[in-house]
């Protein structure tokens, strides 16, 4: 069966929550039971309990015409107001919504009373401008207050947005203006990254400039937040300052009701080739699952918890993890600018350490970054506020999994390995903290409400025990509600695979263990098949940073005259034994390590020890440029790279 996907490692650690944890979860056993029993009603009781509309639903699903879902279609509402507004009217105007942190250490605690009059006023300077009813606003900023200010702006006045994460070229920019047709820019002359400032405004100025093509510019404005001190070049009548406009603007502004299936974002996102899709979410739905799983994925507890997600804003995870779920559910947040080792690599400890963070959401290379630099750094500052910890992004290995929850969580906290994508808006794949027992390495279960399988080629049911495809079999509130310009691209890419099924494709391989928990297993296109079987990259990985000498690993399959593909791996070794022993040495060693551990079809024919890994701006490994290099043929496009050097040095390396 071509597309069983052959399991090898095994992990059987679990750990069961704690009776004290359990007894203070907002999450319990029932709610499974419910969503089961009435999968629509169960989200139309979570949308109303959790959302404030103004004109309520009584549709809840209109699935009549696949793959375009309808979700509480006849309801009205503010997504701002959600997230605002009535936070204030019901008495906690006073509670801090945002601890932001800049990256020198100048920080400033903004409450939900103060966020909803900026909100205000930028909202009357979004209409003065021009922008109303379903236009698009690029936004291109750093982690600072105003983005997500500028958000919720957007969204107030029923206008849609699309955050262009920071770190994107002016190309880049420029495409996703084009594609949208943005009226506005808000961008800032900077923001501080590494110790300096990293300016926008030009590339700003840049995607906006004349290409000679004759083609209609569509932004007639762009709003400019002074975060720097950098010097910008002007285009008066084009060009506002938010310091002079914002103070100006009336902080009245009343929040007018839209439909539920308004236009709230849209987001690109890569596709395996191509150019970038953008992702289109809507209102009520998208924000009853993003409050629904954060609330309850989390344990958020808003009276007291500190919540801290580091994903930036120009990701889906910062829409719905730092936007939308946290404010909507009335959370106190922290969020920081920088990057995690400036000035000192234990910034994010001591952020956690100051604003006694008690939930902590980021991502597996993160988490392996840290592990490269040892226990030390963290064990330096008081991580005691920590009660439950995230993670989101990529399969996390077990040995990276048990050091979060040792060393981060001081053996204690439940982790949260949580399953989704841009396209699916909000976490899907989830252990519920004080109900599942937790098992490293597995996202383990669907959330209530949500329906998975894994399935072969044919789209049939594979069964416990057994690996295949990740699909969605019936749909969800937040579910994207297709590709901006595009529905057909959006049928083909998702729905067309399993067509008969009538069964969303995500793209991912995954396992079934005994017990029916949810094992990862990369991207389908990041599996390799070796002598007929095919084996998951995330696995090899797995094995590979379970040695003691790893801090982190990239497999891929590389064409083999006798194996098909052969397994080649690229590997970090910590800084500790890089010194202590020789690299060959250690190549054999991780070869037989992952034999052992795997067994013989697994060990890699190349072990190449490496600097550093080619990642994208958001941390995923680009295994088709090692794949270049395991293949020996010249690398690939490299732009959507982080650091374009990087592939240069590892060529080198393996020569
Ligand atoms: C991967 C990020 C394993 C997966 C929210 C998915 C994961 C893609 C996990 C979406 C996880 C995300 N375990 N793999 N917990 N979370 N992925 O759109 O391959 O940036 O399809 O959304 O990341 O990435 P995206």
């Amino acid at each position: 069966m071509s597309s069983q996907i052959d399991h090898l490692l095994d992990e059987t650690r679990k750990f069961p929550p704690s009776e004290e944890f359990a007894a203070q979860s907002v999450s319990s056993p029932e709610l499974y039971e419910r969503a089961a029993a009435d999968r629509e009603a169960f989200w139309a009781e979570q949308s109303r309990e959790l959302l404030s509309w103004n004109t309520p639903f009584t549709r809840v699903l209109d699935w009549s015409t696949p793959p375009f879902a309808k979700w509480f279609d006849d309801g009205e509402l503010n997504v701002a107001y959600n997230c605002l507004d009535r936070h204030v009217e019901a008495g906690n105007g006073d509670r801090v919504a945002l601890h932001w942190e800049g990256e020198p250490g100048d920080s400033r605690s903004i409450t939900y009373a103060e966020l909803t009059e900026e909100v205000k006023r930028v909202a009357n300077v979004l209409e003065d401008l021009g922008i109303g009813h379903g236009d698009r606003v690029a936004i291109y900023l750093p982690m600072i207050p105003e983005a997500v200010a500028s958000m919720l702006a957007v969204a107030r006045v029923g206008a849609i947005h699309s955050v262009v994460f920071g770190g994107f070229s002016a190309d880049s920019l420029r495409a996703r203006i084009d594609d949208a047709g943005a009226k506005l820019v808000i961008t800032a002359d900077g923001g501080y990254r590494k110790g300096r400032v990293s300016a926008l405004k030009p590339a700003v100025d840049q995607a906006l400039s004349d290409r000679g093509d004759g083609e209609q510019q569509t932004v007639e404005h762009v709003l400019v937040v002074k975060r720097g001190e950098n010097e910008v070049d002007w285009q008066e009548g084009r060009d506002v300052w938010w310091h002079d406009a914002v103070p100006a603007a009336s902080a009245d502004h009343e929040a007018q009701a839209f439909p539920s299936e308004n236009p709230l974002f849209i987001l690109y996102t890569s596709g395996t080739t191509g150019k970038p899709k953008g992702i289109l979410h809507t209102s009520g739905g998208y924000l009853t699952q993003a409050a629904y799983s954060h609330k309850y994925v989390f344990d958020l507890h808003p009276e007291t918890d500190v919540y801290w997600c580091t994903a930036d804003i120009g990701w889906i995870t910062g829409h719905s993890y730092v936007t939308y779920g946290p404010l909507a559910n009335g959370a106190t947040q922290v969020i920081y600018e920088g990057t995690p080792d400036s000035p000192h690599p234990g910034r994010w400890w001591e952020i956690i350490e100051k604003y006694r963070v008690s939930i902590f959401y980021t991502a597996p290379t993160a988490i392996r970054s840290f592990m490269k630099i040892g226990r030390s750094v963290p064990q330096k500052f008081d991580l005691s506020s920590l009660r439950l910890l995230g993670s989101v992004g990529e399969p996390i290995n077990p040995e990276a999994w048990i050091w979060y929850r040792d060393v981060i969580g001081a053996g204690k906290t439940p982790i949260v390995d949580t399953w989704w994508q841009t396209e699916t808006g909000a976490i899907m794949v989830s252990a519920l903290p004080g109900v599942t027992a937790t098992k490293p390495g597995s996202a383990q279960v669907p959330l209530p409400g949500i329906s998975i399988d894994v399935v072969d080629e044919s789209g049939t049911e594979v069964g416990n025990g057994n690996g295949g495809l990740l699909v969605i079999t019936e749909p969800w509130p937040s579910m994207l509600r297709g590709i901006w310009g595009d529905p057909e691209r959006y049928k083909e890419t998702y729905w067309e695979k399993f067509e008969n099924q009538g069964y969303y494709f995500a793209g991912d391989g995954a396992r079934l263990d005994d017990d029916g928990d949810l094992w990862l297993l990369g991207r389908v296109d990041d599996v390799m098949n070796v002598s007929g079987h095919r084996l998951s990259t995330a696995e090899i990985e797995s094995s590979l940073v379970a040695h003691e000498a790893t801090a982190e690993a990239a497999v891929v399959g590389a064409s083999d005259e006798t194996t098909g593909q052969a397994v080649v791996a690229f590997v970090i070794i910590k800084e500790s034994y890089l010194s202590a022993h020789d690299p060959a040495g250690l190549a054999q060693q991780l070869r037989l390590w992952v034999g052992e551990q795997i067994g013989a079809i697994a060990r890699p024919r190349d072990v190449y020890i490496v600097g550093e890994l080619p990642k994208t701006r958001s941390g995923k490994i680009m295994r088709r440029l090692l794949r270049d290099v395991a293949e020996g043929r010249e690398v690939g496009d490299t732009t959507t790279l982080a650091d374009t050097a990087v592939m240069s040095i590892i060529s080198a390396q393996v020569k």
